[in-house]
């Protein structure tokens, strides 16, 4: 990683940003009022409830409950993790991203800005060898093997041109005679495009090779895969890790599912780039594949960011089995209910490529509708290394179990898994069990943060600070609350804070100060309450519930000190204190 990116720079960011354009280049907005109003793109709907607002920077939809600013939106729409939603949201606007807090020395300051520079640099040379291959496709001598090889593969041309794929024939330099020069002979080694050689005359790693792009989430071209077009060996040679691509972080095929499809439900993960390419053919348009490796953690948090349900596709023999359980094991802590993982194994011999093009596009989504849930996967996996007709291997089942249950979030599925088992081997066992759900949800408590928007005057001064940020400016002392407890007086100190320290600051602004906190949820749905009051009355009404504060303040105070007096521990300065207090 990187490093964190300065906190001043997002703020810059959010003040150039303007909301409406952003999404008005993905979901054309009508005006409507003050705001603007599209149907919400995140969820199904035939009348607009998703509401934008220019003032604000901020969206929200008031049918299923989505909002937040500029970054927010580009995460949600794009599929975009946090870092690469500033790059993509920088670059519209031509700025650049600086890396790293500034407590980093000028030197390391340049070096990162360089290597910022070089990636760039690389995004671009990958690009244009990737258009390059697919140019080969049309214009090499023996392209014609080629073209006849993917038909052979029942691909057409329409298929073929959406997932960028190229062909290079089979000579030494034929990638490096277009791309190398001076300056970029060392590059494309390191980008894993050349073999360096030795006698210092890089060569072409891929050769007489169909190539396959491999794509990051945002289209940019990280390394390849090429497969021979006969029976030569390796069969597939793969791009190497280089400062660009770390194959257990991407999915061959998700920006290409993502840009067919309008809304993404589900993803079926399989092995091959051919598997992937062959169900987009047959109009499975959801399919990724995991790169050679078994899915990774990185790959799984990917998946689950982009869809709820995601669907492994394995062989049915061991190896098949070993992917699938390990796959698992890396998902069971993303899997929170709402969320699906669920897993089919192949028959002998088939894979998705040879099944669909034999069996269709109806039959390979039969297939994944009677896929086995997460829960029937561990329950068979776990039962079969036990003997389930003695009470010992009931319980030894029990036992195997539990570090798989702890690994669960507490939700409706980990109870799910723990009533069947019970109600599948019960018998001598039930007390073990109930020990089990107690332990394994002590584990993994979680406090879920409930909203209740009623009117008090915190919620009143938070709501309305937050849709103004300049009405702290009517408040002559921002420090006069700081003394007060009561529930939300802390996170409204830090709004006053805040607003007072940058008194241009907008709401979408503010709310990033608090993105991924628990008051940061809290804060987005204050921000869309429909509390009634007007843009011309937010600042009395403000002021009004700070002094209602003030007020519970004085009382507070009063009586403490009232009872420090009673007590006898009154100092003379809190006597005093006191005095003023009552009489005022
Ligand atoms: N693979 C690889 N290197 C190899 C063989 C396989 O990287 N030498 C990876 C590739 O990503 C390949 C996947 O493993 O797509 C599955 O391999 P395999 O089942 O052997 O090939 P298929 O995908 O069936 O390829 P094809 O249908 O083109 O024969
Ligand atoms: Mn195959």
């Amino acid at each position: 990683m990187a490093g964190l990116i300065p906190r001043q720079f997002i703020d810059d960011l959010l003040a150039r940003a303007d909301i409406v354009e952003l999404i008005d280049g993905r979901v054309p907005l009508k005006k409507a009022g003050r705001n603007y109003q599209a149907c919400c793109p995140f969820h199904t709907e035939k009348s607009p409830s998703f509401s934008v607002s220019q003032d604000k920077q901020f969206y929200h939809c008031f049918g299923c409950g989505e909002h937040g600013n500029a970054i927010s939106f580009l995460m949600e729409f794009d599929r975009l993790d946090f870092p690469d939603a500033v790059d993509e949201l920088a670059s519209h606007y031509g700025m650049e991203v600086p890396k790293e807090e500034n407590n980093l020395s000028p030197g390391e300051q340049l070096k990162q800005q360089k290597a910022y520079r070089q990636k760039q640099d690389d995004y671009e040379l990958m690009g244009k060898i990737s258009s390059f291959y697919q140019q080969q496709l049309k214009t090499a001598d023996d392209k014609d093997t080629a073209v006849n090889y993917l038909k052979g593969r029942g691909l057409t041309g329409e298929v073929v041109k959406r997932f960028g794929i190229g062909y290079i024939s089979d000579n030494w330099d034929g990638m490096m005679n277009q791309f190398a020069h001076v300056n970029t002979t060392q590059q494309l080694i390191d980008l894993g495009m050349a073999i360096p050689g030795d006698k210092s005359r890089p060569y072409d790693r891929f050769r007489g090779r169909i190539m396959f792009p491999i794509h990051d989430k945002r289209g940019r071209v990280l390394g390849f895969g090429g497969r021979v077009l006969s029976d030569g060996t390796p069969k597939y040679l793969n791009s190497p890790e280089t400062r660009i691509y770390h194959k257990g972080h991407e999915l061959y095929g998700l920006y290409e599912a993502k840009q067919a499809n309008k809304q993404l439900d589900r993803l079926v993960v399989v092995e091959g780039y051919m598997d992937v390419v062959a169900l987009a053919q047959h109009g499975v348009n959801y399919a990724v594949a995991s790169l050679g490796t078994a899915t990774t953690s990185e790959q799984l948090q990917t998946l689950f960011r982009t869809v709820k349900e995601v669907i492994c596709c394995y062989d049915g023999d061991r190896a098949g089995r070993d992917a699938a359980w390990r796959a698992m094991d890396n998902a069971l802590p993303l899997i929170q209910d709402g969320y699906s993982l669920r897993f089919i194994f192949l028959p002998d011999g088939e894979d998705p490529d040879s099944l669909i093009r034999k069996q269709g596009q109806a039959a390979f989504e039969k297939i994944i509708n009677q896929s086995k849930p997460l829960s029937e996967f561990l329950i068979e996996h776990l039962s079969a290394q036990v003997d389930l007709n003695s009470l010992e291997g009931k319980s030894k089942l029990v036992d195997l179990f539990q570090p798989y249950l702890n690994k669960l979030p507490d939700s409706l599925i980990k109870d799910g898994i723990i009533t069947s088992l019970a109600n599948r081997f019960v018998g001598g066992v039930e007390k073990q069990l109930i020990e089990l759900t107690k332990r394994s949800n002590q584990v993994t408590q979680k406090k879920s943060v409930k909203v209740n928007n009623k009117a008090t005057p915190v919620r009143f001064a938070i709501a309305l600070l937050l849709e103004h940020p300049h009405i702290v400016k009517a408040l002559p002392d921002i420090t006069i609350l700081q003394q007060l407890h009561m529930p939300g007086i802390e996170l409204l100190n830090q709004l006053l804070t805040l607003c007072h320290n940058k008194p241009d600051i907008n709401s979408a602004q503010l709310i990033e100060y608090f993105r991924e906190t628990p008051q940061g949820n809290h804060l987005s749905k204050l921000m869309f309450w429909q509390h009634g009051i007007t843009n011309e009355a937010a600042e009395e009404v403000f002021l009004d519930s700070i002094e209602k504060l003030l007020n519970t303040f004085v009382e507070q105070r009063t009586e403490e000190l009232l009872q420090k007096g009673r007590s006898g521990q009154i100092s003379p300065s809190e006597k005093q204190e006191l005095q003023a207090l009552l009489n005022a």
